[in-house]
Order: C-alpha cells, then sequence, then structure tokens
C-alpha cells in the first residue's frame, strides 16, 4: 500500500455490557489494541459471540467503549459518520427505493448531474448497469448486497466496515463477490475493515488478518497475508497461511480440535 498513515488506533479498549440479572455484567472485549492502516483491507475473525460486531458498533460510533482509547481518523469517535459506512450482512437497502435511488440516497444534495453520473459510475462498477428502475425485491441477495456497496462508495465513504456482508450469500455468490470486492478496493482505495467468521474467506482477502480469542476478547494475533492478488487459493502459502490460523484459533481447517499453539508461533498483537 506504501502509505503507512494510521487510520484506526484502538489501545487498551474493553467493553461489557450489563446482564440480565442486577448487578450481572458480561465482559466482552478485554484489552483490545491494534492499528488498521489507511487504504488497508483488515479482516477480523474470532468464535462465534466473541465480540466481532461490538468491536465494529464501537469503531462505528454506534457504541462506546467501557474503557480505553479508540481513535478514527486523527480523532476520538463521537458518533456515527457519513465517511465511514456499515454493510452488514442483512440487506440495509431501503425496499420502497429503486435501485438508482438507493445508491443516490446519500447524494440528495450534491447537483442532479453529478448524482446522476455517480449512481451510473457506481452501478457499472458493481456489475448492476441495467438494473436501475429495478425494486430490491425483484433482486437475488448478491444483487443486494451490491446496491448497498455501491450505495456505500457512491456517498464517497473513505471507510467501509462491513460485518459478515457475505454471510447470507450461497457459495458462488460469495467467491464472485470477494473477486468483485477486492477489484473495488483496488481501484478505489478504501480502508475496508470486514468481519468474517470463515478463515479462508479472510485469507482470500485481507492485508492482514486480526484472530480474536473467545470471549472476554483480546486481539489474539495479528497475521499479515503478504500474497500477491488475486490469489491461488490452492498455493502452499495461502494454505499455510489458513492453516496458521486455524491453529491459532485451537482447529484445523477440517473442524477438528487441535492444541492452541504456543505463543512463540503466534504473531503477538498489543504494539505501540
Ligand atoms: N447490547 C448488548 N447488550 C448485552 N449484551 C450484548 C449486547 N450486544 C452484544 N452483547 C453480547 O456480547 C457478546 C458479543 O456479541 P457480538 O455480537 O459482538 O459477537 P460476534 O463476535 O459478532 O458474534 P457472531 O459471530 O455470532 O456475529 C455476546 O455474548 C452478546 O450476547
Ligand atoms: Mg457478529
Amino acid at each position: 500500500m506504501g502509505n503507512s498513515e494510521r487510520l484506526i488506533q484502538v489501545r487498551e479498549t474493553w467493553m461489557s455490557f450489563p446482564g440480565k440479572t442486577p448487578g450481572e455484567v458480561i465482559h466482552v472485549l478485554e484489552n483490545v489494541n491494534f492499528d488498521i492502516l489507511k487504504g488497508e483491507f483488515v479482516c477480523i475473525v474470532g468464535p462465534s459471540g466473541c465480540g466481532k460486531s461490538t468491536l465494529l458498533n464501537i469503531l462505528g460510533g454506534f457504541l462506546k467503549e467501557t474503557r480505553g482509547r479508540v481513535a478514527v481518523e486523527g480523532g476520538p469517535i463521537t458518533g456515527p459518520d457519513p465517511g465511514r459506512i456499515f454493510v452488514f450482512q442483512e440487506n440495509g437497502v431501503f425496499p420502497w427505493l429503486t435501485v438508482e435511488q438507493n445508491v443516490g440516497f446519500g447524494l440528495l444534495s450534491r447537483p442532479r448531474a453529478e448524482q446522476t453520473e455517480r449512481v451510473r459510475h457506481y452501478l457499472q462498477m458493481v456489475g448492476l448497469a441495467g438494473f436501475e428502475k429495478a425494486y430490491p425485491r425483484e433482486l437475488s441477495g448478491g444483487m443486494r448486497q451490491r446496491v448497498e456497496i455501491a450505495r456505500a462508495l457512491a456517498a464517497e465513504a473513505r471507510v467501509l466496515y462491513m460485518d459478515e456482508p457475505f454471510g447470507a450469500l450461497d457459495f458462488l455468490t460469495r467467491l464472485k463477490m470477494r473477486n468483485d470486492l477486492i477489484r473495488i478496493w483496488q481501484a478505489e482505495h478504501k480502508t475496508i475493515i470486514f468481519v468474517t467468521h470463515d478463515i479462508e474467506e479472510a485469507v482470500q482477502l485481507a492485508d492482514r488478518v486480526l484472530v480474536m480469542s473467545r470471549r472476554p476478547a483480546t486481539v489474539q494475533a495479528e497475521v499479515a497475508v503478504d500474497l500477491p492478488r488475486p490469489r491461488d487459493l490452492d498455493s502452499p502459502d495461502y494454505l499455510a497461511i489458513r492453516d496458521k490460523i486455524f491453529s491459532i484459533m485451537g482447529m484445523d481447517a477440517y473442524g477438528g480440535e487441535r492444541e492452541v499453539s504456543p505463543p512463540e508461533e503466534v504473531a503477538l498483537a498489543g504494539r505501540g
């Protein structure tokens, strides 16, 4: 990426929620530390319920950490910001608006000609040219996710927070969406923080994978994925990184339980 400007800094960050009974506290995040550089594509993986979405919601300004310091784009987070957009697993598109109206939603204050041009450009980019007048109910799940991605890009989001955005899609659509997302990311130079519990997806997409532990979760390891793109999913290097992450998480790639890697094998987080 060449550019090593820090975009996100998370330091000694803890998060807990009140439990169901009085006085009960659910500890979700425990001393989380990491940085994300401008333009980076970072995936966050971890066991179900460990706090991945909670972490993303803190970064997005929807939740306030219980303790610690979180800075995005040079300052503390004061709330949601239109330059930092969420793409969720479930449809975030407005069902009562057409595809072009959905994509143009963040642009209503712009001159008409600019709106039209940006909508056209990003629909083309995500492969939805020709569907401008369609309503979301007329589209497949993959196409609806494309509408959401186009909307985020058209609104000039600098940062995309993606929470299992392809989780509801069938396998082949998911593969296609991953390739398209990489192509778009390379063209647009956005910073992407992408939560998934699919380790193979993470290694296919990311510059770096943050591996979270079970709840209360911390960043157990940071694994750099220094492989050329598009990535060869059969290459020994890809498989080695995938298996390393499985091993950090105490599993093998076939779902078997494994001894957790000794710490020296793990690139420990929490630097600086
Ligand atoms: N608002 C809330 N109030 C109370 N507990 C919450 C709240 N939000 C999340 N939690 C709890 O925090 C923990 C982490 O939830 P979170 O959704 O962040 O996990 P996750 O890693 O995204 O899980 P998944 O992989 O299933 O999406 C869970 O135990 C959840 O029940
Ligand atoms: Mg989640």
